[in-house]
């Protein structure tokens, strides 16, 4: 018998399965965080994928943060379904082939660089708009810094492209100066709309602002 028929004997077809448990990604970026996400049972809801899957498409339902998209994505197909918005753009991150080599090796850079851009635009258009967290404040002089901010929500913006973020939530979560890096961010992100690029610059800002 040669060494070939030997190695087929000793090892059956089932065996030579891809063990998706082994090897899914553990270290898959949670770029989302929220009560319900299956992030610390993916083992255990892999485990169970494994036993079943035979090929084809994986198709995973109520994908929420799309955790399973990101920690199976590069093993085996997957369709990622959920009724909203959030959770595609995250799939799309996920499971988006990218190819890196179409953008400048400083894509990073160029992002912030035109971010930072529209940012000093809006500054000199309101040059007014300041507030500064920068001295030692009380409590009281802090909410009173907070509120003035909140007051921009009747200011009117409307010739701004991009000011969801500055109108409505300077001084609640976010500050003024961070609400206008997340509009900033959001516009940048336009300019890549139909690129793969899209959906790492809207779940990278998601990512930190939740
Ligand atoms: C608790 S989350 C699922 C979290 C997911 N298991 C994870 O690991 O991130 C529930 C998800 O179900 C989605 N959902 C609720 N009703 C739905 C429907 N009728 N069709 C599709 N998705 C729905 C919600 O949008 C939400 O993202």
């Amino acid at each position: 018998m040669s060494r070939t028929a030997i190695l087929e004997t000793l090892i059956p077809e089932e065996d030579l399965k891809l063990d998706l448990l082994a090897n899914y990604d553990k270290s898959v970026p949670h770029i989302i965080k929220y009560m319900g996400s299956k992030r610390n049972i993916l083992d255990f809801v892999i485990e169970a994928i494994n036993d079943a899957y035979q090929e084809g498409k994986l198709c995973d339902l109520f994908g929420g943060t799309s955790i399973l998209s990101g920690a199976l994505g590069k093993l085996i197909p997957i369709h990622s379904n959920d009724i909203q918005e959030y959770s595609a753009i995250l799939a799309k991150t996920y499971l988006s082939n990218y190819e890196w080599n179409k953008y400048p090796s400083n894509i990073l850079d160029e992002i912030v660089e035109k971010a930072s851009k529209y940012i000093k635009s809006v500054k000199k258009k309101y040059p007014d708009l300041v507030f500064s967290y920068s001295e030692n404040k009380t409590i009281k002089e802090f909410v009173e810094l907070e509120k003035q901010q909140q007051e921009l929500i009747k200011f009117n913006f409307d010739n701004l492209s991009h000011h969801l973020f500055i109108k409505y939530y300077s001084g609640t979560y976010w500050s003024y100066q961070q609400c206008l890096w997340i509009d900033a961010l959001r516009k940048v992100a336009d300019e890549y709309e139909n690129t793969s690029i899209y959906y790492v610059i809207l779940s990278s800002v998601t990512s930190t602002i939740i």
